[in-house]
This record gives C-alpha cells, structure tokens and sequence, in this order.
C-alpha cells in the first residue's frame, strides 16, 4: 500500500520546521510586546457555529467545510478559519458579558481546514496566527490588530508588502450600497464571468475581488462603498487613516477588496506581498461589529486579522533560501575506551549551563564523529581521547579557528559555549 499525506496537506519537516519555530518565537514575543494573551479552542466545533458565524453564502462554508458527523449525531466541522470560535469561546465563557470589558487574543499557528483546490500558498490544511480584539470600537484598536501583523512581518525581516485597506461600512450603508451594486451588475450581466453571475444571486460584493480580468473591468467601475458611508462610517475610516500616518504605515484605499467572509463591517484590510503568486495575501481581517450579537453574545464591537504561516514561510524561503538547520555548540567525539560515565557527565553539565551538546550514538570511528560535528556546524568539539582521559583531562577544539586546548574534566563540565 502506498501511504501518502492527504492533498493539500504537508509535512513540515526539518530543516524547514526550524522557520516555523522562529515564526512562532516571534509572534509570541510580538504578542508580549502588545500584551496580548493566548487563545485556544477546539480543532473542531459544531457546524452550524460556522454557518452562523461565517455565513451560509461565503466559500468557506458553502463549498469548503470538513464536515462529519460525530457518533452522537451532531454535525461538526473541522474550523475553516478561529475568528467565530473566539466568539463562541468568550461568549461561552462570559468573557464580554461585562459593560466595558475587553479581551485582547491571539493565536499562533493554528491549524485550519478548508477544501480548496491545492496550489502554492493554498492548502487544505493550513496555519494561522492572528488577533481578535472584542470590546473596543476606536479605530485605535483596527490600528493595534495591523501594527500587530507588521511587526511580526518588520522583525522577520519582510520588505515587499503593502497594506490594502477599505471599508465596508456598516449594515445601513451597506444595504443601500449593495442594492446599487446589484444592479449596475445586472446591467453588465453580460460581461461577467460565469462565476460571477452566480456569485451575483448569493454573494454580489464577491464580484468586486473576482481574479478574472473581465470581471476586474466591471468592478473597477462599479459603485463604491466609498460613496455611500454614513457620517459614523466615514468618520471611523478617516481617524484610521490619520491614525495610520501617524504610525507611518503606508496603505492603499483598495475599494474592490471585500473579503470572503460575512461578518465584516466598517475596516477591512489585507496585507499582501509581491513575492507570493496569485494567492498573494499574506494575512487579511477587519472589523466585525455584529458578530458577536449575531451569535447570542452582548452587543460588543470587535476587530482582527489571521495570518497564514504557510505563505510566510514561502516568502521567508525566498528571501534567505532553503532553511538550514542551526549551529550546535558542541559536538563530543568518544575515542576512549570506557568513558560513557564521563560523557554523559560533560555533556548534562553542558547543557547545564546552557549550550546545546550532542554526541554520536551509533558506535562510529574518530573520523565518522569529527564528519558529523562537521554537518552539524558544532561550534566546538569536546576529544576524549584515550590518554588524556586517563589524566583526568579533555581536549577542547575551536572548530572556526583550528585551536585546541587540553583542560581538566572538571572544568569542561562547566563550558558555557554559547
Ligand atoms: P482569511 O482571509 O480567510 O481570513 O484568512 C486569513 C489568511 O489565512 C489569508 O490571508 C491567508 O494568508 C491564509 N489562508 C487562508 N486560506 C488558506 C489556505 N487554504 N491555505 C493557506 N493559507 C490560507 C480569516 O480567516 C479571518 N478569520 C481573519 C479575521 C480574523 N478577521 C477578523 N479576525
């Protein structure tokens, strides 16, 4: 039988695991620095959370969700996405039931599940680090939830990315807007892609986002949100944008980008890089005032974003090349006799103290270990050799310079080489 991971799924081995370590390090050192606590729910949850929370009409949900029943009868779903199980989770948990309460999440390398036509940057399982705010309505938070994910991106060291931003005003506006949308479409019905007619009866903001050039001709000329923002609505995205200058984040009024889920009002944003392909967007979120009412919740203003670590990681590979894995400190080669007792004691002491020790455990000759301490780039290595041992002594090689220098046992056991 021919066992393979599933499609659209990955094995993330080493070396390329060491990058997901060090995405991970930063989003949680990010987090600290915002003060931002740590969010978990279950991998899955009951579908009609999704149905509610994400909407019957999005792609996730309609065409996209793991769906199972449990033995119990109950139709669960593999989460699509965690912004509605956040929801769900302080709801449940009477997090925001307080006047004034605020909770500030995130999340880091979540996995995810969505039946989607694999290709780079799309997968059916995926991960995302992300934040959800719930409780705050200032544009001073949507700002919080994006400087979040730049800081992520500046310290991975991310130079090609460009922040897209629109709103989508709030469920008046929007109502009057999207009436105007419809039919300016109709009259173009033409002209759309099948897609889009479809998405047309179910779905007509989608349009505006579609990839197909015909469609992108249509929506470039189709009326805008922007147009039809009641004073609450214009005056929140213009504080966003002086906000944003202040900050000195640079962004792009993109009055096309709707997003593919239904909760959004007011800011939505994507950040997206030139180094991925057409699945460019590198994370996205927004604004999702209604939501948490919408799920049986208080009435209680929210915003976030999610980030797929899958497409960091690409774009990180292209930056620096294929990962590698890290320099040890230490590598002790064994050519005498009878020393485990003496190994085992250098090498705890070692790492004691604070550097990273490793050692050949297959029986190999002198030259095979001093090889292996090659390939793994060991910054020194620790000889104990026959004769020195029997002095109660070590041999201790710079593998950078060449230099070695022979020291007591005693004294090797306390090397800090890092
Ligand atoms: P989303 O735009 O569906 O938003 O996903 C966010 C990010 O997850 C995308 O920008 C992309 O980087 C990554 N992503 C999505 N689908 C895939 C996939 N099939 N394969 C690889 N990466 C993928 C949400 O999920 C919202 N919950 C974001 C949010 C949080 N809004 C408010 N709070």
């Amino acid at each position: 039988m021919n066992l393979k991971a599933p499609r659209g799924t990955k094995d993330i081995l080493p070396p390329e695991s060491y990058l997901w370590l060090e995405i991970e390090q930063v989003v949680d050192d990010v987090a600290r620095l915002f003060g931002f606590d740590e969010i978990r729910t279950p991998i899955f949850e009951s579908s009609a959370l999704f149905k509610r929370g994400v909407g019957e009409t999005s792609d996730i949900v309609s065409k996209e969700m793991y769906l199972f029943s449990d033995k119990g009868g109950e139709e669960m779903a593999l989460r699509p996405e965690l912004t509605a199980s956040v929801v769900r989770s302080a709801i449940e948990h009477n997090l925001i039931s307080q006047q004034g309460a605020l909770q500030r999440f995130y999340y880091n390398s979540a996995p995810m599940f969505r039946y989607e036509r694999p290709q780079m940057g799309r997968q059916r399982q995926f991960h995302q680090f992300g934040v959800e705010v719930l409780g705050a309505a200032s544009p001073l938070a949507d700002l919080q939830t994006i400087a979040f994910g730049i800081a992520v991106y500046n310290r991975l060291g991310f130079k090609n990315f460009l922040l897209k931003l629109n709103t989508l005003g709030s469920e008046g506006s929007r109502t009057k807007w999207r009436s105007e949308l419809v039919a300016y479409l109709r009259d173009n019905l033409d002209a759309l892609s099948d897609d889009s007619k479809r998405r047309l009866e179910d779905n007509p903001l989608r349009v505006l986002d579609s990839k197909n050039p015909a469609d992108q001709v249509i929506a470039a000329k189709a009326p805008s949100i922007l147009d039809h923002l009641d004073t609450g609505d214009s005056d929140h995205f213009e504080e966003l944008k002086v906000l944003l200058d202040a900050a000195g984040i640079k962004y792009e009024v993109t009055p096309t980008l709707v997003r593919g889920l239904d909760y959004y009002s007011r800011t939505v944003y994507e950040l997206t890089s030139s180094d991925l392909g057409s699945q460019d967007a590198l994370c996205g979120g927004g604004r999702y005032d209604g939501l948490i009412k919408q799920l049986g919740g208080p009435e209680t203003p929210a915003v976030g974003f999610a980030a797929g670590v899958e497409r960091l990681v690409i774009v990180l590979q292209k930056m620096r090349g294929a990962a590698e894995r890290p320099a040890i400190d230490c590598y002790i080669a064994v050519q005498a006799e009878n020393a485990r007792k003496t190994l085992i004691d250098l090498a705890s002491g070692i790492r004691n103290a604070g550097s990273s020790v490793m050692y050949d455990l297959q029986g190999r000759s002198m030259k095979a270990q001093m090889r292996d301490a090659d390939r793994l780039k060991s910054r020194f290595v620790l000889i104990i050799g026959s004769d020195e041992l029997a002095r109660g002594e070590v041999t201790l090689k710079n593998m950078q310079t060449g230099e070695q220098r022979v020291l007591p046992v005693a004294e090797a056991s306390n090397l800090k080489l890092s």
